[in-house]
C-alpha cells in the first residue's frame, strides 16, 4: 500500500521490485570479477539453474472461503521465536559487495532491522566479534569452515559462542573449492585477496600457526590460510564436532536422507539441506528435489533449506515441502551491492511481502496450513 499510495504522488521505488531487475542492476554495478564470484557456479551451472527451475515444477493450490485476513509467519527455531521463517545464508567474502568493504556488518544491520537471522560466514572481512553487536536482538549463527587444525576450529567456535552467536552451522560441502569456470577464467580467488580473513587473522591459534604479524606479510597470511582452510570431515569426526559447542549444531550441505538421519543420530540439532547454490558440484540434483526426503528422515528435527530461492512463492513452496526456515544467498548479495544494508532490508521485505500476500490470496493463514497437500505438480 505504501508503494501504491506513493505512486499516486509520482513517487516510484528506487530499488527493483522484481528479482530479474535486481540481478541485472547489481550486475551493472559490480566489478566483473566480483560479479563472476557471486553469480557464478560450478561447471556449466546446470545445477545452479536447476535449483531455480525446480520451484517451477510445484504449484500452490489456492483455497477459497478461508478469509485469511490475518497471517502468522512466525516460527520457533531452537526456542527462538522468529518473525518469519526466513534467514540470510552465509556468504563468504561478502565485503566485496559493499562499498566500504564491510559487507558482514551491513548484513548484520539488515538482520537487526528485519528480525531475519543471519548466518555469518567464517570467511569474513569483519571479525565475528564485531558482527554480533550489529545484530541487536536478532539471532545470529556462525558458519564454520572446518580447518585442518582442530585447535583452530575449537578456537573459532569458542569465540563465536563468547561473542553471542546462537548456533553453529558446519558446512560440509566446501573443504575444497568446486570447479568454477567463471572464477578460473579470471584467475579469481577472492579469498586470496586476504582482506576477507579477519576471522583468522584475529584468532590467537591462527596467529600462532602464522608465526608472524599478519600485517607484516599478507602473502604469508594467505599462504597459511590456504594450507589450513578445509578438512574433509568423516563420520568419525562427528563426536568431536558435537563436543565443540553446547549451542544448537547444524550441518550444511546435506541432500541424502541417510546422511540427515545419521547426523541426527550423531547428535546434531538441525539439518541444513543445500547444495551451496550450485557452486560446488555440477550435475547434481536441485536441492529442492531433495528437501521432502530429508524432512522425512529428520523426523521432526528442524530442517533449514537454501539454494535457488528467488521469490516469496519459492519461500512458500519450500515451507510446504517441510522446511522449518528458508535461506537466501545471492539475492541479498545483489541488494547489498546496490544499496548496502538498505538494499538487504529491501530484498528481505519484498520476499516476505510476497510470501505473506500469497498466503492471503491462496488461503493459507498460518505456516501449519502449508503442507505438501498444498502443492500440486505443474505439468
Ligand atoms: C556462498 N555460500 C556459502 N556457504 C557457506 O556455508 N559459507 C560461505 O562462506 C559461503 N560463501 C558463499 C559465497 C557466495 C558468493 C555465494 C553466492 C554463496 C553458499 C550460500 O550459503 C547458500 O548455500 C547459497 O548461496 C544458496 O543459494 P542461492 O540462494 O544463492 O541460490
Amino acid at each position: 500500500n505504501e508503494i501504491y499510495l506513493g505512486g499516486l504522488t509520482g513517487r516510484v521505488p528506487s530499488l527493483p521490485m522484481a528479482y530479474a531487475e535486481l540481478e541485472a542492476r547489481a550486475a551493472q554495478a559490480l566489478p566483473p570479477s566480483v560479479l563472476s564470484y557471486v553469480a557464478g557456479g560450478a561447471g556449466d551451472e546446470r545445477t545452479q539453474r536447476g535449483n531455480v527451475e525446480a520451484f517451477e515444477r510445484h504449484g500452490l493450490m489456492p483455497r477459497m472461503f478461508v478469509g485469511a485476513k490475518e497471517r502468522d509467519l512466525s516460527v520457533d527455531l531452537f526456542g527462538m521465536r522468529l518473525p518469519a521463517p526466513l534467514f540470510l545464508a552465509p556468504i563468504g567474502v561478502i565485503g566485496l559487495c559493499a562499498q566500504d568493504g564491510h559487507g558482514d556488518l551491513a548484513t548484520a544491520r539488515a538482520a537487526a532491522r528485519t528480525g531475519v537471522p543471519m548466518v555469518a560466514s567464517t570467511l569474513s572481512a569483519d571479525p565475528l566479534e564485531q558482527v554480533v553487536p550489529e545484530l541487536g536482538d536478532t539471532p545470529g549463527f556462525f558458519q564454520l569452515y572446518t580447518p585442518t587444525d582442530r585447535q583452530l576450529a575449537e578456537s573459532l567456535v569458542a569465540r563465536a559462542e563468547a561473542a553471542g552467536f546462537r548456533g553453529i552451522v558446519v558446512t560440509l560441502d566446501t573443504w575444497v573449492t568446486g570447479w568454477r569456470p567463471r572464477d578460473l577464467s579470471t584467475a579469481n580467488f577472492p579469498q586470496l585477496r586476504g582482506h576477507c580473513l579477519a576471522n583468522y587473522t584475529s584468532d590467537p591459534v591462527f596467529r600462532k600457526l602464522l608465526r608472524q604479524d599478519p600485517a607484516a606479510d599478507p602473502m604469508a597470511t594467505v599462504g597459511t590460510w590456504a594450507q589450513i582452510f578445509g578438512n574433509p570431515l568423516t563420520w568419525d569426526d562427528l563426536p568431536w564436532l558435537r563436543s565443540l559447542t553446547k549451542l544448537p549444531l547444524l550441518v550444511k550441505g546435506i541432500q541424502h536422507p541417510q546422511d540427515a538421519r545419521r547426523a541426527i543420530d550423531g547428535g546434531v540439532d538441525g539439518i541444513y539441506c543445500s547444495n551451496h547454490g550450485g557452486r560446488q558440484a555440477n550435475g547434481g540434483l536441485p536441492a529442492l528435489d531433495c528437501l521432502a526426503d530429508v524432512v522425512d528422515a529428520a523426523n521432526g528435527v528442524p530442517v533449514l533449506f537454501d539454494s535457488g530461492v528467488r521469490s516469496g512463492s519459492d519461500v512458500i513452496k519450500a515451507l510446504a515441502l517441510g522446511a522449518t526456515a528458508v535461506g537466501v544467498g545471492r539475492p541479498y548479495a545483489w541488494g547489498l551491492s546496490l544499496a548496502g544494508a538498505d538494499g538487504v532490508v529491501h530484498v528481505l521485505r519484498t520476499l516476505l511481502a510476497e510470501a505473506d500476500l500469497i498466503m492471503a490470496v491462496d488461503g493459507y493463514p498460518t505456516l501449519a496450513d502449508l503442507t505438501r497437500e498444498a502443492l500440486r505438480p505443474v505439468r
